[in-house]
């Protein structure tokens, strides 16, 4: 077990790195993410500091919003200033390395329970209707449409393209939020996202009710 005072500095520490971010990334996403790795690990089993730690910092590498190789560095710095042992460094850096959506047209250069845990409480946070509070909060930020009829969704074949789209927030529905469902790694995840995934589908069919498709 990690102790206390040590996690809140590194608590500390990633919550000041995000600060910089956008409105998708706050540190209230880290808290639910937290959340939702509980109750998965509870379940499931894994390392619990080892996921928390990657919890709490996943984010930092963004890469949206950091140089990767760079914040990697960093936090692997300041893991060490916090005395975590050298195997555990290396196996969080490897689940924050792994664990991105946009990740899914690299190989994956890693498995563990721990990283099928994290990246299922990153993606559950992602659908549902905090799923939906978070698109439109991010596409609001990026000033896109919610909607534009005359842009269909779009496929994507690679990270560049899926980062550099500035398609309308209703497209992000088809392109990501979707999917997310069916990219659940454990049980546990399954079973929630099938609930978060039925409250999405039930939002669009109001939406283009009203938007009057
Ligand atoms: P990941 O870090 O898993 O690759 P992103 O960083 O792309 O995921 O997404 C972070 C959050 O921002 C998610 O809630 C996601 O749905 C939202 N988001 C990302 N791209 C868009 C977009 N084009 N339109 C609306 N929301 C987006
Ligand atoms: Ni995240």
């Amino acid at each position: 077990m990690i102790n206390e005072k040590v996690l809140i500095e590194i608590e500390e520490w990633a919550q000041n790195k995000l600060t910089e971010c956008d409105t998708g990334h706050d540190w209230w996403h880290i808290i639910r993410v937290r959340n939702n790795a509980r109750y998965i690990q509870e379940k499931e089993g894994g390392d619990w500091d080892i996921i928390l730690l990657a919890v709490l910092l996943h984010d930092v590498a963004d890469n949206k919003f950091f140089d990767e190789v760079e914040a990697l560095m960093l936090i692997e710095q300041k893991l060490k200033e916090e005395d975590i042992d050298q195997i555990s460094i290396d196996h969080v850096l490897k689940i924050i390395q792994n664990i991105s959506f946009s990740k899914r047209w690299s190989a994956s250069t890693h498995e563990s329970l721990e990283l099928k845990i994290v990246q299922d409480a990153d993606r559950l946070d992602a659908i549902g209707a905090i799923g939906i509070a978070r698109a439109f909060s991010y596409g609001g930020h990026r000033g896109r449409d919610f909607y534009n009829p005359d842009i269909a969704p779009q496929e994507y074949n690679n990270a560049e393209m899926y980062r550099s789209s500035n398609s309308p927030t209703i497209n992000h529905f088809y392109e990501k939020l979707l999917l997310l469902k069916d990219s659940m790694n454990t049980k546990t995840a399954k079973k929630m996202a099938l609930d978060r995934h039925r409250f999405m589908e039930q939002f669009l069919k109001q939406f283009f009710k009203e938007w009057g498709d």
